[in-house]
């Protein structure tokens, strides 16, 4: 769907004056002013600073260790294991040069015994499956092979292999991890299946992105995961990073990971909270965490419709005030029912019926209803955009110098690649806060898989720098 499409504004069709009351009042909370946004990206722009500056900020600007670039004509095959929300892949990824890859790569879901008590070693059996499915585990007469590991989660990196994880996110909650060397659990977990496999780089998945956007293209200078939860990571100077106390790379740049997720958590004061967000936050795994994650990303933005909705419901302004047992229930509407309420053009908005109706069981709707509902998806789906341009703004502005030339920024994630919309109001919002003569220099690429690629491709990087 067209940005122009996203632009609507909130008067509905049929609607009673409560309902465009409402509906009014939705869009003042939503559709934010450029002014606004400058607002935010000039905080952002400072909470950077202060990263750079010290640990324990609230954008903690990690560095990442991974202080090379690839070429592009790098040659081989080489393994990941790539962590996310729900599910783990085992990937073996060929580097055919000319920044061409292929992967060959297994998905295993997490079971619910991994994801509360045996998470490393239910990846140290995905990886022995994979290996062994296809012949390739180590006898003890070959070297043990070495692998990425993608870790999608806030970690303060101590070297290219080892790292304490800080908190959990996106729902994922395993006890015992937080402040352990999530590299010594796994490597413990492989030894005890006996297998001779070396963690050898542990990436974030928007360290592995950008890595991965830059096999393909050297411009690369920042990659971001706008999915179930969102970060950043992108090349800075060291000497930029005055908390920075190890040796000086060769390169004289680092790879650092922001985790940008993390933007206004502990005051609470720049966001745009509705009282929308804040039920959300505050039934959440982890309030007061994560604030600008929580408006932007994936696993939670179908939660904030649903807020929204239950609103309208209980004021009789939607369904005639009935509502069911699931669209009750925390997190029943998925970020996919938005997706497609969005791009709902069909005349009686069928598929929006269908998802209130027999999705949402929710006994009937009316068309007012349905347009309430598109509207929602909507505006929540715009301010997310719009939200995501303030960190890719402040992440640009930070190394404007670079936009003299040509830039590419590798942006991997389901409500980048499938969010009606999403990308081209992103780009679109990115333009009114760069000059022009700089904006045009910008590409914005989907990285597609890049988490996984990218971290076999620091693998390969870490073990020929040894
Ligand atoms: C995590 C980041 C990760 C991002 C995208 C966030 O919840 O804290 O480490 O990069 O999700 O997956």
């Amino acid at each position: 769907m067209a940005s122009s499409t996203l632009n609507l504004c909130c008067t509905i069709e049929g609607a009673s004056v409560e309902q465009q009351t409402a509906m009014d009042l939705l869009g003042k909370q939503f559709l934010l002013p450029d002014e606004r946004l400058a607002a935010i990206t000039k905080e952002f722009r400072r909470r950077m600073e202060e990263g750079l500056a010290a640990d324990g900020k609230v954008l903690k600007m990690i560095p990442s260790f991974v202080t090379w670039r690839p070429k592009g004509n790098e040659t081989g095959s080489y393994f990941a294991i790539d962590l996310g929300g729900t599910n783990l892949r085992v990937l073996k990824v060929t580097l055919n040069g000319k920044g061409g890859v292929t992967t060959e790569h297994q998905k295993f879901t997490l079971t619910q015994e991994a994801k509360s008590r045996t998470l490393f070693d239910f990846i140290a059996q995905c990886v022995e499956t994979f290996l062994d499915d296809r012949n390739l585990r180590p006898t003890g007469r070959q070297p043990p092979i070495s692998i990425g590991f993608t870790f999608s989660y806030p970690v303060q990196q101590t070297s290219i292999n080892s790292g304490i994880l800080v908190q959990w996110t996106k729902g994922l909650n395993v006890p015992g991890c937080v402040g352990r060397d999530v590299v010594r659990l796994l490597q413990d977990a492989l030894l005890r299946l006996g297998l001779r496999v070396k963690v050898a780089a542990l990436v974030n998945d928007t360290v592995g992105t950008l890595l991965s956007a830059a096999y393909n293209d050297p411009s690369s200078q920042i990659g971001i995961i706008f999915g179930t939860g969102t970060n950043a990571a992108y090349y800075e100077n060291v000497s930029n990073v005055a908390k920075w106390k190890g040796a000086n790379p060769a390169s004289g740049e680092m790879v650092l990971n922001m985790e940008w997720g993390a933007f206004d958590s502990d005051d609470f004061a720049f966001l745009p909270y509705t009282p929308h967000d804040i039920k959300l936050d505050r039934k959440s795994i982890n309030p007061r965490k994560q604030a600008y994650e929580k408006m932007i990303s994936g696993l939670y933005l179908g939660e904030v419709a649903r807020n929204i909705i239950l609103w309208l419901a209980d004021q009789r302004l939607l369904f005639d005030g009935r509502s069911s047992e699931i669209l009750n229930a925390m997190w029943s509407i998925d970020t996919s029912y938005l997706s497609s309420a969005a791009i709902d053009n069909t005349p009686d908005l069928s598929e929006i019926q269908q998802i209130i109706e027999k999705t949402l069981n929710v006994p009937t709707s009316t068309m007012v209803d349905r347009r309430i509902f598109k509207t929602i998806a909507v505006l929540v789906g715009e301010r997310a955009a719009r939200l995501s341009a303030v960190g890719v703004v402040a992440t640009l502005t930070k190394r404007l110098e670079l936009l003299s030339k040509k830039i590419n920024i590798g942006i991997d994630g389901s409500m980048y690649e499938h969010f009606p919309g999403f990308k081209e109001i992103l780009a679109e919002t990115v333009s009114h806060f760069i000059p022009e003569d700089k904006f045009k220099n910008i590409n914005f690429s989907l990285a597609k898989d890049g988490s996984g690629i990218g971290a076999a491709i620091v693998a390969m990087l870490a073990t020929q720098t040894q």
